[in-house]
């Protein structure tokens, strides 16, 4: 018993003709076949077109039928295989002419197996050759079978497929199978027991963002990516970083109906802006901890990927920076690549705690920006990034207020948080890690009179001015695109709100303490952010 097996898989590999008679040849030796009468002949010449068996059997439909024929050969109405180019050509190649048939010349039947036609190698109408071999194709209710290698080639409920024939279900819209997807006929049975095709509710409903699931049947959980049957019942939470909407009752459960039909939908939650980290990181609370809406972009050129400009997370897919930190290949935001959770200015030094990664789809510069050649005004970039961030503790949102009709500049004295890697002595170019500074807003007048006249453009319309007193350290090269940060005191925890972005020192003394710096305020950019971000919210 055990050689047979492995002839048959031997031979299987080979797509040698195989019938169930083999098993029954106990008195040839491998690879010879028992004729009817118990003759022996060679394995290889059954149902080859040419009788070698005296009595003829092995040229009969009895042991042809399910014979498997390779696509480049013809398949006779019995069931040999014969040349691919016997079809009609004049030469009786067939055993019983069939090649040869006027009908089947004529184009009356159809009954062969040709090389060139997908769908006569598939199938085999004739219910009179479909009882030895073939497997009949039975639909079930809301079911599509389809070969298992082009989809758009379905079968009907009645059609007979041929040995070692392929087969993948699917399910029309709404419906899913359950069951193993694929089956294939072997000896006349299919070898793997059929599938059903199972209502089911869409899954884009319980996919979002700002929420999570999980997803339970039967009191088992189960994969909420699987395809969801009626009865399933669905909790869903916010993410982290995301928090119930207030004033909305929210429905944390949901499940499906039998009807295919969520009886409701999960709320979206609303994200948890301007929170510092509050968990303890074992090995060092580091400064990206206090900024966790700080990023660092990057620009990719030949030689690499260099740091550019900092940046703030504002929405979960949106960061703010200053236009001038992109605007060298404007029309190319695949020259950038932002990062999230840096302490580290090296695009590639290994963090303590995760990062994450982003390509930039988008960059938004008001249309009025013309760069230095008009004082940096509006200089602010709304990049819109490839993926929505998943937020974690040390990777958050900053918060906006939006002040439309009310005084857009913070008050004088407000005092700022500055993040950023940017220079800390005069023969470095850059800070290694992620500092941040506290500094002071400075009333527009009195920065005015106090720098030199040179500088005063620079303090334009859409500008805010921030002093670097002595010994707080200042923004510098590397610090461009940092947001100004502004805490508040909301329900007893300090949050902040992003106000301005650094756009250009204003001294003689560049990057000293004992400085001023102006910001772009975003105040004045209000109307392009949000429209921006009206078109990317996340579910
Ligand atoms: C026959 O099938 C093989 C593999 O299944 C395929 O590569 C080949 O193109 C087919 N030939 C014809 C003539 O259909
Ligand atoms: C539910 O689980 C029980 C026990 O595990 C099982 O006997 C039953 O068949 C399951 N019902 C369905 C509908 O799957
Ligand atoms: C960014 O784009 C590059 C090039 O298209 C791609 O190889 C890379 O995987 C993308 N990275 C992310 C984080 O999407
Ligand atoms: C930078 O200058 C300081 C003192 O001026 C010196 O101690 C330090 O080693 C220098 N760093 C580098 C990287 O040259």
């Amino acid at each position: 018993m055990k050689q047979l097996m492995i002839l048959v898989y031997f031979c299987y590999l080979l797509t040698c003709s195989l019938t169930g008679t083999f098993a029954e040849s106990k008195e040839c030796k491998p690879f010879e076949w028992q004729c009817k009468s118990g003759q022996c002949i060679s394995l290889d010449v059954k149902c080859d077109g040419i009788a070698d068996c005296a009595d003829q059997s092995d040229e009969s439909s009895e042991f042809c039928l399910d014979t498997y024929c390779p696509n480049y050969t013809f398949k006779c109405a019995y069931g040999a295989c014969v040349s691919g180019n016997a079809k009609c050509n004049g030469i009786k190649e067939c055993y019983d002419g069939s090649d040869e048939s006027k009908d089947f010349c004529d184009g009356n039947i159809n009954y062969g197996m040709s090389s060139r036609s997908k769908e006569t190698s598939f199938k085999i109408r004739s219910p009179r050759q479909a009882k030895a071999g073939p497997c009949r194709v039975t639909l079930g209710a809301n079911m599509i079978i389809s070969t298992k290698a082009d989809p758009s080639f379905t079968f009907d409920d009645g059609d007979f497929l041929g040995d070692l024939a392929n087969i993948k279900y699917s399910c029309t819209s709404g419906y899913s199978i359950f069951g193993r997807k694929e089956n294939i006929c072997f000896r006349g049975s299919w070898a793997y027991p059929q599938p059903k095709c199972i209502i089911t509710c869409p899954n884009s409903v319980i996919q979002g963002i700002t929420f999570r699931v999980t997803c339970s049947y039967n009191r088992t959980t189960i994969s909420c990516e699987d395809a969801i049957r009626p009865g399933t019942v669905v909790t869903a939470t916010c993410a982290l970083g995301y928090m119930k909407p207030d004033g909305i009752a929210l429905v944390d459960t949901l499940s499906c109906g039998a009807n295919g039909e969520w009886d409701s939908i999960p709320h979206s939650c609303v994200p948890i802006c301007g929170q510092q980290t509050t968990e303890e990181f074992s090995s060092a609370l580091m400064d990206v901890t206090r900024v966790p809406w700080h990023v660092a972009i990057y620009q990719r050129s030949n030689r690499g990927v260099r740091f550019t400009c900092g940046g703030t997370i504002i929405t979960s897919k949106i960061i703010i920076t200053a236009a001038h930190c992109v605007s060298l290949k404007r029309t190319d935001p695949t020259k950038y690549i932002v990062l999230l959770g840096k302490n580290y200015i090296e695009y590639s030094a290994k963090e303590k705690l995760e990062t994450q990664e982003f390509n930039v789809s988008e960059i938004h510069i008001p249309r009025g920006y013309l760069g230095e050649n008009a004082y940096y005004y509006n200089d602010i970039a709304v990049l819109v990034l490839n993926e929505f961030i998943r937020y974690q503790s040390h990777i958050k949102p900053v918060c906006v207020e939006w002040r439309s009709h009310a005084k857009k500049d913070p008050p004088p004295d407000t005092l700022g948080k500055v993040a950023g890697w940017g220079r800390v002595s005069s023969n470095v170019s850059f800070s290694n890690e992620l500092r941040a500074i506290t500094l002071p807003v400075i009333d527009t007048n009195e920065c005015i009179k106090k720098i030199p006249p040179e500088y005063e453009p620079f303090v334009n319309a859409d500008k805010f001015c921030v002093g670097s007193p002595e010994g707080a350290g200042a923004p510098c090269q590397g610090d461009s695109g940092a947001g100004f940060l502004v805490a508040k005191d909301i329900d007893g925890i300090p949050t902040y709100f992003l106000e301005g972005v650094v756009s250009t020192s204003l001294s003689r003394d560049h990057c000293s303490s004992k400085s001023f710096v102006a910001f772009s305020n975003i105040q004045y950019h209000e109307l392009m952010i949000r429209e921006i971000e009206g078109n990317v919210t996340p579910k």
